[in-house]
């Protein structure tokens, strides 16, 4: 696969594909603008090059309809301030409209289209409009790792109908620590996985505990383990159909001589809310009216110990209901302690950075990936569609 340095870009007409998929506020604001900021080495490359940048993002699953809630413009602003230049919005991001803005283009200039999936044809990765976006520059280069694990018009069927293809700076970071973390990683390897269901990650488990040294599982997730180990959980949220499956990935653990870390104490009360009375028990005494919503201090000093040792540490998905402060203190300790570790970190899916971010530890982690479903398909071991596409272009 070719990156953008791998290429000659010098005064060519470039599209970018980016993940602009950012959150915003009812008022349109954006609240958290890292994936605008994680693009701006590959867009001043291209500036230093002398090229002309027009940018292709989704945002939001807007389902192939224009609606002003799920327009780029804001993020134009956002970008326009962070560069310190102008950058034009155009009203969509095919058609003769946007051919002409792009025609127009001085080198230097900065051209964002409007959401693609405003036209349903980017999600059923239609050949004629990958090959109108195709039409659009001479190089194509593909930046949205967040996007990475869909397969669609921008981003995989384009490759067929452009001379140049390339990955950008933020791909390449992404890949290479994903390739330090679990391809090539320094052991001991640990695995921290939590979140609430084990359906959405069983393939991530499935993988994980053949490759990882230890494995750490937080969250309600957690409980179905517990369950598949005879105790009896109250009304914490367990999957009932997925018992065997949690017992399959801890004997596969025992068979690989992974070491297989589970809460051994919670933070549990009767309802999910803030108001809600709690208490911390041992996982043997859950009251059966009540739910456990966080892990407990003997858990936290229990993954902090099993941390200690470690070289590389991957991590996806809360330990508890971060978001209500009553069962967020598991999630901030283990981030501290994650934070503390001298090993390489890697963080990304989920919630994850939410919850990192609000515990104050995002600088004291080595990575963390802008990726969510993209991230956890690296997990699963699976391919990247995107990834395939750039690999068979250039
Ligand atoms: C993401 O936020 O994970 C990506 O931008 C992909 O968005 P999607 O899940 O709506 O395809």
């Amino acid at each position: 696969m070719k990156f953008i340095d791998d290429i000659d870009i010098k005064d060519k007409k470039i599209l970018f594909r980016f993940d602009y998929n950012v959150p915003l506020d009812k008022e349109n604001n954006i609240t958290d603008d890292t994936r605008i900021r994680a693009t701006l080495p590959t867009i001043n490359y291209a500036l230093d090059e002398n090229c002309r940048v027009i940018i292709a993002s989704h945002l939001g699953r807007p389902k192939g309809k224009y609606a002003e809630k799920f327009s780029l413009a804001p993020v134009a602003k956002r970008l326009s301030r962070l560069l310190g230049k102008e950058v034009k919005m155009a009203g969509d991001c095919i058609g003769p409209g946007v051919k002409k803005m792009i025609d127009d283009l001085n080198p230097g200039d900065i051209l964002l289209l409007e959401n693609l999936r405003f036209h349903t044809e980017e999600e059923t990765n239609d050949n004629k409009f990958a090959q109108e976006l195709a039409g659009f520059a001479d190089v194509y280069v593909d930046d949205a790792f967040g996007n990475a694990h869909r397969n669609h018009a921008s981003n995989v069927g384009i490759t067929k109908f452009i001379g140049k293809c390339a990955a950008g700076f933020l791909m390449k970071k992404e890949l290479n620590y994903f390739n330090k973390a679990l391809e090539n990683p320094a052991r001991p390897l640990v695995a921290i996985i939590g979140g609430s269901k084990v359906s959405g990650k069983l393939e991530t488990l499935l993988h994980l505990v053949k490759n990882v040294n230890k494995m750490i599982i937080g969250g309600a997730m957690a409980f179905t383990f517990l369950k598949a180990q005879g105790y009896e959980v109250g009304k914490s949220l367990i999957e009932e159909n997925l018992v065997g499956k949690a017992r399959e990935v801890m004997e596969t653990a025992g068979k690989l001589g992974v070491k297989f870390y589970l809460p051994v104490d919670c933070v549990v009360a009767e309802d999910m809310n803030s108001e809600a009375e709690t208490k911390i028990v041992p996982v043997q005494e859950i009251n059966s009216k009540w739910m456990a919503l966080d892990i407990g201090p003997a858990t936290i000093t229990v993954f902090t110990e099993a941390l200690n040792n470690a070289k590389t540490i991957v991590w996806n998905g809360p330990m508890g209901v971060f978001e209500i402060d009553a069962f967020s203190r598991g999630t901030s300790a283990l981030a501290h302690s994650v934070g503390r570790s001298y090993a390489l970190s890697i963080v990304g899916g989920g919630d994850t950075d939410v919850a990192i971010e609000k515990a104050g530890e995002r600088d004291n982690m080595s990575y963390i990936s802008t990726g969510g479903g993209a991230f956890i398909k690296l997990l699963e071991g699976k391919d990247l569609p995107a990834v395939r596409a750039l690999k068979n272009c250039s």
